[in-house]
């Protein structure tokens, strides 16, 4: 028999995502995004992205079908992000998913969001090895995982203890007069300045947890430009970004790496927007080899958030014979993993 066609609903954050995936196949990852909505108040904003999750819902579905080629029919389940996340906008997204399941008869999976952000690699790479360790680093999420399997088992080995990776791209993005989100704008200014330029804080780099921390070196880059300015001495951007830059690669690959060491897993992926930073990519890519771990990371569009990683994680509890959710399944801002 054919494997069975999963919608997936994604809204914990600012993005719409539908997706829509035939066990590991892709058929449809659309997004409406309400960030330009969000950019000029320099975060996200939980009220406007709750109702601008309401309003793109129904057409965004509805393309993501059409992308697909297919029609409600022919859905044989639904899966929806239940947490952890924006409340009012996960609501949104649950509400939505119970209304679809019940309407066409299918049953509903609520998944777990950073798990999903790990099912995702599938659709490009095949199927996890068993074990893996997954680092998400994102805006709203810092986290080392270690990962039995994705549909049963996800045991979480650390998380940022103040802000998320990504959260401190954005804010040290805003000290150095960029736009938000900041990650980017980093990522190409640092091309240009040199990583070892300034020496900047590496939190909690060998406290022998796998935990994460880095308001302490937001709080440093902010009292490096702010010393400069007030002493009258330019700021090079691209130095103090690509030195800030390589401070959070560092702890992040350093973690991730003492992470395989001590559960003896040799395949590590990294997901999440951040996952998308090219020093990021290279540095992992560059530790992972001389240790012996293959790397695997998803392409940009899928590492941030999307309803395809949803899709994809609900096909495998499809698979694994896991127990639909009932609905009255909540939305739930804080779900652990
Ligand atoms: O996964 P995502 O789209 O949304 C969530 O936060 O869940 O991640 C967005 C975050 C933002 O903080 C953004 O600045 C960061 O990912 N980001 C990057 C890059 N691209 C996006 N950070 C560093 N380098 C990048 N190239
Ligand atoms: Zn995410």
């Amino acid at each position: 028999a054919d494997e069975p066609l999963v919608l997936g609903i994604e809204t914990s954050c600012d993005e719409t995502g539908i997706g829509i995936v035939r066990g590991h196949t892709l058929l449809a990852n659309t997004i409406a995004s309400s960030m330009d909505e969000h950019a000029r108040y320099g975060g996200v904003v939980p009220e406007v992205a709750s109702r601008a999750h309401l309003e793109a819902m129904t057409p965004t579905v509805e393309a993501a079908l059409a992308a697909a080629g297919l029609t409600f029919g022919d859905i044989d389940a639904i899966a929806v992000t239940a947490g952890p996340g924006l409340a009012g906008a996960l609501l949104v997204g649950v509400a939505a998913a119970k209304s679809y399941a019940l309407g066409l008869g299918v049953p509903l999976y609520g998944v777990n969001h950073l798990a999903a952000h790990v099912a995702v690699d599938q659709l490009e790479h095949g199927p996890l090895p068993k074990p893996c360790i997954a680092m998400l680093v994102s805006g709203g999420h810092s986290s080392l995982l270690l990962v039995p399997d994705v549909a049963k088992d996800v045991i979480s080995l650390g998380s940022t203890v103040d802000d998320a990776a990504g959260e401190a791209f954005d804010k040290v993005a805003r000290v150095l007069g960029l736009p938000f989100p900041g990650g980017p704008y980093i990522d190409k200014a640092a091309r240009d300045g040199s990583g070892t330029a300034i020496k900047f804080p590496r939190g909690k780099i060998d406290d022998g947890t796998l935990d994460f921390s880095f308001s302490g070196l937001k709080t440093a880059v902010a009292r490096w430009v702010e010393a400069r300015e007030a002493s009258g001495q330019s700021v090079h951007v691209p130095d103090v970004a690509a030195s800030f830059q390589e401070a959070v690669v560092d702890v992040l690959t350093r973690k991730a790496l003492q992470a395989c060491r001590k559960y003896d897993v040799h395949d590590l992926l990294i997901g999440g927007g951040v996952a998308a930073n090219s020093r990021l990519r290279a540095l992992a890519q560059e530790r992972c080899e001389a240790a012996g771990v293959r790397l695997r990371v998803p392409r940009p569009g899928l590492c941030t958030d999307n309803g395809a990683m949803v899709a994809a994680l609900g096909s495998d509890l499809v698979a694994a014979g896991i127990t639909p959710s009932t609905l009255r399944i909540p939305a739930d801002s804080s779900l652990p993993i």
